[in-house]
């Protein structure tokens, strides 16, 4: 791969490049619409991602140009004007600027070529990719003195201010800090994190893409976020608490009455039951209790469905569909919804049968033909 994106550099921009570099993208496996409301996620890296390739330049311009949108060309910008233009660009341009107002020296411009493997707006963070790419091909073109938890807090502040979407810091973090054949747990509240080994022994990670790309995700996410925080604000009444993510089960049940819309309820409700279920699955996980993390991955799923209302057909009956198969510990959807993929924890000998059984009945109720990749967990930022 690296050889043949270097072959193309040399083509666009004709020029020699000077290194080349790698993200992964990520697949959360239990813990959904948490990490904003200051809860546990348990993400893993895919060896699937972001590649660049780049080139020091003498002067301040930008020359960006991507292998999957190449029929715009190389995109040139300057150092001193990074504008968002609703397209790929805004993702490194977002980054680059986001640096350079928290006072990061660069100085000089650099032409980058981009290749992404992940399928777009599936739901597996290729943005987040490419925002964390960025910033770690900063660090080393201009050996700035930032950490990878710096890089993944830039980041998913670039998201929030430069592209617009209030996500929490799971993709960023993940994509970012990811080990081979770990998952992390990460507390979103604290920035704690931990890696568990996925002892997964005859079993697989399995991500079904429903092919519905996930339009209405970014409006109504920003919606589901405003919803959590009015919840937050009605129990900050009478709770000392600052954040959903620090309640217990037993605490939201005893207080839940204090939030006035039953809408907000169980917006509530779902991430302080996913928040604990996140806990949970995470132990069974390390005592090799694989079948009760997948019952939690189907609970996970149900209360997506039920109380956070992100899922829809497409996403229901993929699950539904894998729901009915032997082999398949568990499934549930995956990043924010509204489309996108599945992820599934399948017995390896029954995958091809998952594979074919699965797709058929997809696309005889959506009429969309779905797409299966079985997971390899990658590492994190990385030069190649
Ligand atoms: C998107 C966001 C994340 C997270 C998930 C839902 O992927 O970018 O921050 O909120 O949705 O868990």
């Amino acid at each position: 791969m690296k050889e043949r994106l270097i072959a193309r550099f040399k083509e666009i921009f004709k020029e020699n490049y000077f290194k080349a570099y790698f993200t992964p993208g990520r697949v959360n496996l239990i813990g959904e619409h948490v990490d904003y409301n200051g809860g546990c996620v348990f993400p893993c890296g895919l060896t699937i991602g972001t590649y660049a390739i780049v080139r020091l330049r003498e002067d301040k311009k930008i020359r960006l140009f991507s292998e999957n949108f190449k029929e715009a060309g190389i995109l040139e910008f300057t150092l001193d004007r990074l504008i968002k233009e609703d397209q790929w660009t805004d993702y490194p341009l977002g980054e680059l600027k986001t640096f350079l107002d928290e006072g990061y020296k660069i100085h000089r411009g650099f032409d980058i070529l981009f290749f992404g493997n992940i399928p777009n707006g599936a739901g597996l963070s290729s943005s987040a990719s490419l925002e964390v790419l960025t910033g770690f091909i900063l660090k080393s073109l201009f050996d700035l003195d930032i950490n990878m938890v710096e890089i993944v807090k830039l980041s998913q502040r670039a998201e929030n201010n430069f592209v617009g979407v209030d996500c929490g810091i799971m993709d960023q973090f993940a994509v970012g800090m990811a080990k081979k054949d770990k998952a992390i747990l990460l507390d979103c509240n604290t920035l704690d994190y931990e890696y568990v080994t996925l002892k997964l022994e005859n079993h697989s990670i399995l991500i079904a893409n429903t092919n519905k790309r996930r339009g209405l995700a970014d409006s109504a996410y920003n919606e589901r976020r405003n919803e959590c925080d009015t919840a937050l604000a009605e129990l900050q009444i009478k709770l000392d608490i600052k954040s959903l993510g620090e309640l217990s089960i037993e605490e939201f049940e005893k207080n839940k009455n204090l939030i006035k819309d039953e809408v907000r309820q169980r917006r509530a409700k779902h991430a302080v039951y996913e928040n604990a279920r996140t806990a949970k699955a995470v132990e069974f996980l390390s005592k090799n209790k694989l079948k009760e993390f997948g019952i939690l991955m189907n609970e996970s799923h149900i209360s997506l469905r039920d109380d956070y209302e992100v899922t829809g057909l497409y996403l229901d009956s993929m699950v539904e569909s894998l729901w009915e198969e032997e082999g398949v510990v568990g499934a549930r959807m995956t990043g924010a919804g509204f489309g996108g993929c599945t992820v599934s924890i399948v017995e390896d000998k029954f995958i091809d049968q998952i594979i074919k059984n699965v797709g058929e009945k997809y696309t005889k109720k959506t009429k969309l033909n779905g797409e299966f990749y079985k997971v390899k967990v990658g590492e994190g930022a990385k030069e190649i």
